[in-house]
């Protein structure tokens, strides 16, 4: 069985990701998206609260299931005896910092393989930050991520 994670810190979860974890899922028998406590980002959203709107998000999907973790990427995935870590790519920024961080797990575990996703040109500058900095000035953030996190932004922002 074929077995991929998808790590990300999801605050929140945005229909680029989703978009990107769909893919992903048709590559592998089984997907575990892979919610990083991400402390030292201080997400928005609490560890709990971004596993919560991704499972909602995603539950529709019987080839996905959505974990969070603390720690190391790597020992997370052989947690779940995964054998690849998909990621998606955006904009050209992207590049050098998922370079590195394939280029560090690759060191820690060889046997890992990072495969990336291209993000389809409408999602290719969509990201957690713009949607929050969307939500904050109270703009309409509907088209970029699903109702669940429509919600739960607007209420963190208050409108
Ligand atoms: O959505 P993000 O914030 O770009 O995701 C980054 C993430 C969570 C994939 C990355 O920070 C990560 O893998 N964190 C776990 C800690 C780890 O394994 N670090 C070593 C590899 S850089």
């Amino acid at each position: 069985m074929k077995i991929g994670i998808t790590p990300g810190t999801f605050d929140p979860i945005t229909l680029g990701h989703i978009d990107i974890i769909k893919r992903a899922s048709h590559i592998v028998d089984k997907l575990i998206v892979s919610v990083a406590e991400s402390s030292s980002k201080s997400p928005v959203f609490s560890l709990e609260e971004r596993v919560s709107m991704a499972c909602e998000a995603l539950r529709d999907f019987e080839n996905i299931e959505v974990d969070g973790f603390g720690g190391l990427l790597v020992d997370f995935a052989k947690k779940y005896n995964a054998s690849y870590v998909i990621k998606g790519l955006r904009v050209i920024t992207d590049f050098e910092y998922e370079f590195q961080q394939t280029a560090l797990n690759s060191e820690l575990a060889p046997d890992i393989e990072t495969i990336f996703v291209m993000a389809p040109p409408q999602s290719m500058y969509l990201s957690s930050t713009m949607v929050r900095e969307l939500a904050s000035l109270h703009s309409d953030i509907s088209s970029f991520v699903p109702k669940n996190v429509e919600k739960a932004l607007n209420r963190k922002f208050n409108s």
